[in-house]
């Protein structure tokens, strides 16, 4: 019976979470009519030069253009993402995120089309007061597509990692997360524009690798949940999954 359950585990490990180490898809974060209140909020939103908030290695290959933090426009996005990314219990067991940094909205295309590649600082300043400051450690990495690949040309997120090179370049609406340690560009754009949001989250759980197993047990909890429904195994497992998490948690 023990045996059964594993193999059933594995197989649906590998046919529905197939092995891609962090590199995990959000699917409709957004429903279309936000992305539609989004697109308004943007065509009429105070674009600016993103190198401004670039770190000196990054400054030399960022160019592209993003909204101030506190305009209209980037509250109004931000309030609309957060709250899909709220919805989503992937997003959740995938970042276990303790901080989430302020997310950013940005646009390539015309001359402001790319961002060569760049590892993020590991450590950005979120706030606070003087004196005590509130940092973000960016353990992970998420962009939210907010229009559609067929309006542009190039634009593609490449992420590098021990798991090799990939690019991702998703429907409006859904999102990715990617490790914060990875090397990374968006090529350039060169027809259109490409619309994202783009923040970090410091996790609970700092290790790749340890985030990475509450993953696909919980994933794979679900899908045992899903074909057999709740039994004395997935119960028991389940506080094996809650048992690793206490172990392993900084809050
Ligand atoms: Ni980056």
């Amino acid at each position: 019976m023990g045996k059964d359950y594993l193999t059933v585990a594995l197989a649906v490990c590998a046919t529905r979470h197939p092995r891609r180490p962090m590199l995990i898809t959000l699917p409709h974060i957004l429903s279309s009519e936000e992305l539609k209140r989004v697109r308004q909020l943007l065509d009429m939103a105070p674009w600016q030069d993103g190198r401004e908030s670039a770190g000196p290695q990054a400054r030399t290959v960022k160019n592209n253009e993003q909204l101030p933090h506190d305009c209209e426009a980037a509250q109004a996005v931000r309030q609309l993402v957060m709250a899909g990314l709220n919805r989503s219990a992937i997003f959740f067991s995938a970042a276990l995120p303790l901080r989430v940094f302020t997310p950013r909205i940005n646009r390539y295309g015309g001359h402001a089309n790319a961002y060569g590649a760049h590892i993020d600082n590991a450590v950005r300043l979120k706030g606070g007061e003087p004196g005590n400051p509130t940092y973000v450690r960016t353990d992970v990495s998420c962009t939210v597509f907010l229009n559609d690949p067929d309006e542009y040309e190039g634009g593609e997120l490449t992420v590098s990692d021990t798991f090799g090179t990939r690019g991702v370049k998703l429907p409006a609406g859904h999102a990715v997360l990617y490790p914060g340690t990875s090397l990374h560009e968006v090529t350039p754009v060169t027809r259109g524009h490409r619309l994202a949001c783009f923040f970090w989250v410091q996790s609970m759980v700092r290790s790749d690798e340890q985030r990475r197993l509450l993953y696909e047990l919980d994933m794979n909890l679900l899908s045992l949940r899903e074909c057999h429904g709740e039994t004395l195994e997935t119960t028991a497992l389940t506080g094996t999954y809650h048992n690793l998490l206490r172990m392993w948690a900084e809050t």
